[in-house]
């Protein structure tokens, strides 16, 4: 009985505590003010174990066709890039305001690449989860809901590449015709 009374207290109490941090404005969701550094570990934590748990069982197609880089990279540069940038270009109006930042999708970036070739699929993997489903309470969408998995698979194909390109390849691979 004693245990009981205890565990309704410490339900009642946080159940208390969390309202009071809700409904007294103390939490700023301004983008232009940084979380501090346990808040900002705990969602990115959060957000990575879950992004892995849902990706790891999707199938990689064959991503070696050279067409897919051309379809990939016209989406890209018209819905990717005003975020996550292209060759030779540093900052954007979105990538400067947005909170949690987009990473620049340009540059390499070894602690999403990985060294090892299982490493390697499980960034493909993720990369076709969050296009497709987007991540929460971020800028970034859930394509998705309007675009075929085939589109979403070029788009990763495009993206491997990426880091690669000089500015004068980038323009020649998305333009349209
Ligand atoms: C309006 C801005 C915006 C647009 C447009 C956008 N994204 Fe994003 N994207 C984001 C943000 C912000 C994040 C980071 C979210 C986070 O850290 O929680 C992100 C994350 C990602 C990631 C995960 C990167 C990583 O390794 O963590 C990938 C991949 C990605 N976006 C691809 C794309 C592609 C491909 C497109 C175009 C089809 C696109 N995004 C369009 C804002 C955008």
């Amino acid at each position: 009985m004693k245990i009981l009374k205890l565990l309704l207290i410490l339900i009642i109490l946080g159940v208390g505590g969390v309202a009071a941090v809700m409904y007294s404005g103390v939490v700023d969701v301004a983008a232009d003010e940084p979380h501090s550094d346990f808040v900002y570990w705990l969602l990115e934590e959060t957000r990575e174990t879950s992004i892995k748990k849902a990706a790891h069982s999707i199938e990689v197609p064959d991503l070696s066709d050279p067409e897919l880089l051309l379809t990939g990279g016209v989406d890209y540069e018209y819905m990717c890039s005003s975020c996550h940038l292209k060759p030779g270009q540093n900052e954007s109006d979105m990538s400067l305001g947005l909170y949690p930042a987009p990473p620049n999708l340009a540059v390499a970036d070894d602690s999403h690449k990985g060294h090892e070739h299982g490493d390697e699929m499980q960034s493909t993997r993720k990369n076709f989860w969050v296009i497709k489903h987007g991540i929460k309470a971020s800028g970034m969408p859930a394509w998705g809901k309007t675009h075929s998995d085939e589109r979403i698979w070029a788009m990763v194909a495009f993206l491997k590449r990426l880091p690669t390109l000089t500015p004068e390849q980038y323009q020649v691979l998305t333009a349209v015709d």
